[in-house]
């Protein structure tokens, strides 16, 4: 695991969108795995930035978001389609049909989840996969206790998640009980992994992950499975580490 510390969230994303950049360019079809949540935004920033100054290309970029709250149709103002359109597709020259997310609307939703999987294989797999980190450990919407081995699926969410989601919507009511998200066992088989993280409420967190046992009870520690993850963490998150890392 590559640990860069960082004072900033700014420089978390400039030091993330780096690394994307480096490794999409020649590959003009790079399959690139997204992920939603405020961790993510300073790299979005930074890679439209970079778009905008001809700096990096999407005109063949292909890309797969990690989950979506199941019965918000893409427009709704929390659906993670409608977050992504805002915060990198509507700003970057990226090809709308391109760009995957799962469809919270979906009838079948069994059948969705297959054919998101194989969507992701029939393109090669995704290349490098962007995450972020629940305060609980959770990745994508992998709460505590998912298989390692797990793949995209229906998941119902936790109290927590859900108590940490209601901001985002009029009353904790509206917030959807379950997600569809890829499963860690499909995150792990990402050529790399680019994990963002800032804010002292995810300092535990990150500190069981990256220096605990790999254990389903913290969804993030399976990271230490997977050998190219780049783990660029703002000093408020790094506080319970202990080891020498990126240091
Ligand atoms: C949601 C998303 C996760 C994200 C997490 C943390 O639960 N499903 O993918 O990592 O929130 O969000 P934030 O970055 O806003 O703390």
């Amino acid at each position: 695991m590559k640990v860069i510390i960082v004072p900033s969230k700014e420089e978390m994303g400039t030091r993330a969108a780096a690394v994307i950049a480096e490794r999409m360019r020649g590959r003009p079809h790079f399959v690139l795995g997204l992920a939603t949540g405020s961790s993510p935004i300073p790299l979005y920033q930074e890679l439209i930035r970079m778009n905008q100054a001809r700096e990096l290309d999407f005109a063949g970029a292909i890309t797969f978001n990690l989950d979506e709250y199941i019965g918000l149709p893409p427009d709704h103002e929390q659906s993670y389609r409608r977050f992504m359109n805002e915060n990198l597709f509507d700003h970057i020259n990226i090809n709308r049909a391109f760009t995957h997310v799962p469809d919270g609307m979906a009838k079948d939703v069994d059948a969705h989840c297959a054919a998101y999987e194989q969507m992701m294989d029939d393109v090669g797999g995704v290349k490098c996969q962007v995450l972020g980190i629940g305060g609980n450990g959770h990745i994508g919407f992998n709460e505590p206790g998912s298989s390692l081995a797990s793949r995209t699926r229906v998941v119902n969410l936790t109290r927590g998640t859900i108590e940490d989601n209601a901001r985002f919507f009029e009353r904790i009511e509206d917030v959807p009980k379950q997600a569809i998200s890829m499963g860690i066992g499909t995150i792990l088989e990402a050529e790399s992994i680019v994990m963002l993280t800032y804010g002292e409420n995810k300092a535990d967190a990150v500190a069981k992950s990256l220096e605990g046992p790999i254990t389903a009870s913290v969804p993030a520690s399976a990271l230490q499975l997977h050998e190219d993850v780049t783990w660029i963490i703002v000093e408020d998150a790094a506080a319970r580490l202990t080891l020498e890392w990126g240091r």
